[in-house]
């Protein structure tokens, strides 16, 4: 019988509860890159009766954050307040995972509120594998030298250690939407001449960083097309979830766009799925499908139909943290509801 939305998924030992995940979401509100009460009652409300919640793009290094206000796990002072959140996450029967992170040229930001503009007090340099700003507006970013880029690397692995010893299920890798591996990654960005041209060199590595701390699943978030003509496309895409398939990663998250304000992006209800479904198909790895998917019936057909393994929820997880509960309730299967919450479902 083929899988359906509420149906548990097993990988490396971990068994998700469901197929619904919580998209990463940035939320601008920490300290230091030290998550807070708001990460706990974001997250944790969250956790409702969805398989697992993915915090936020969270920082490897203190210049890999977006904005002042993103959260961090370069230190071990952040390990202690994520132990909090996950231990919640835990509790409510859902598995906490964390998007592990570097925003490379698209860093040193304000938070969105503010304008998102380069930061003018506070700012940090900006790295990437080429000296091309990402817009008109950006600053103009660092090439990294080889040596680095080793430095880079190394603080990957570092930060998966604290990821362990905060009690994380999951790892997901952030190389989408522009950030410091999207960015090795598209040819719009990267005009090396090194070993690191080919943008899959770095990711490789980043990947064997991780991967010798980490011995869970490991997920890879990619923007699978570029949506500029002559950037990195869907083919692209496929032939990378070959190759990492043989690298220690399990699911490929198939999100898109980010690195080129001159993408052209075509929007509509689950306008990623057709990403994932075709990796799927074509490389055989797991695929994770996001953007636009609000239904519980949209999200079981995407699963049910093999689209995909996973869906990921975003907005329609702020609008209504208690999806997961209703989509139970919809879908004639068993919501996971809290005991304190009985008497309203
Ligand atoms: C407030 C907010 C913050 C986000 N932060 C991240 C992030 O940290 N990492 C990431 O990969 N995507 C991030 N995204 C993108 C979402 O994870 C998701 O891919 C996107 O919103 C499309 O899904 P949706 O239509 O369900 O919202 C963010 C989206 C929102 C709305």
């Amino acid at each position: 019988m083929s899988p359906s939305l509420f149906s548990p998924l097993a990988v490396r030992g971990v068994t998700f509860p469901n197929r619904i995940f919580v998209s990463p979401m940035c939320q601008y509100s920490a300290v230091e890159g030290v998550p807070n009460d708001w990460h706990l009652v974001h997250l944790g409300a969250r956790s409702l009766g969805v398989g697992a919640v993915i915090a936020e793009a969270t920082a490897v290094r203190p210049e890999g954050r977006i904005t002042p206000g993103c959260t961090g796990i370069w230190s071990d002072a952040q390990i202690a307040p994520w132990a909090r959140i996950t231990e919640f996450i835990h509790g409510q029967g859902a598995v906490p995972g964390i998007q592990i992170a570097h925003a490379g040229r698209k860093a040193a930001t304000s938070v969105p509120w503010l304008g998102g503009a380069p930061l003018t007090e506070g700012a940090w340099p900006i790295v990437a594998p080429s000296a091309i700003p990402f817009d008109e507006g950006s600053d103009t970013p660092h090439e990294l030298s080889t040596d680095e880029i080793a430095g880079l690397v190394d603080s990957y692995a570092a930060a998966t250690r604290r990821v362990k010893a905060a009690g994380f299920g999951f790892v997901e890798i952030h190389a989408a939407h522009g950030y410091l591996l999207n960015s090795f990654l598209s040819p719009l960005s990267n005009r090396r001449t090194d070993r690191y041209a080919d943008g899959r060199v770095l990711l490789l590595e980043v990947i064997a960083a991780v991967r010798s701390e980490w011995s869970g699943p490991l997920f890879l978030r990619v923007s699978a097309s570029d949506w500029v003509e002559g950037g990195w496309s869907i083919e692209d895409t496929v032939a990378l979830a070959t190759v990492v398939k043989e690298h220690g990663i399990d699911l490929l998250d198939c999100s898109s766009g980010g690195n080129s304000p001159l993408q052209k992006i075509v929007l509509g209800p689950g306008y990623q799925v057709a990403f994932a479904e075709r990796v799927r198909r074509e490389s055989g790895l797991a695929t994770g499908a996001v953007g636009m998917i609000t239904s519980p019936e949209q999200a079981d057909t995407i699963i049910r139909t093999g689209q995909a393994d996973i869906v990921l929820l975003a907005r329609e997880l702020l609008r209504n943290p208690n999806w997961a509960l209703h989509a139970a309730k919809a879908l004639r299967a068993t919501p996971r509801t809290p005991n304190q919450y009985l008497r309203a479902f």
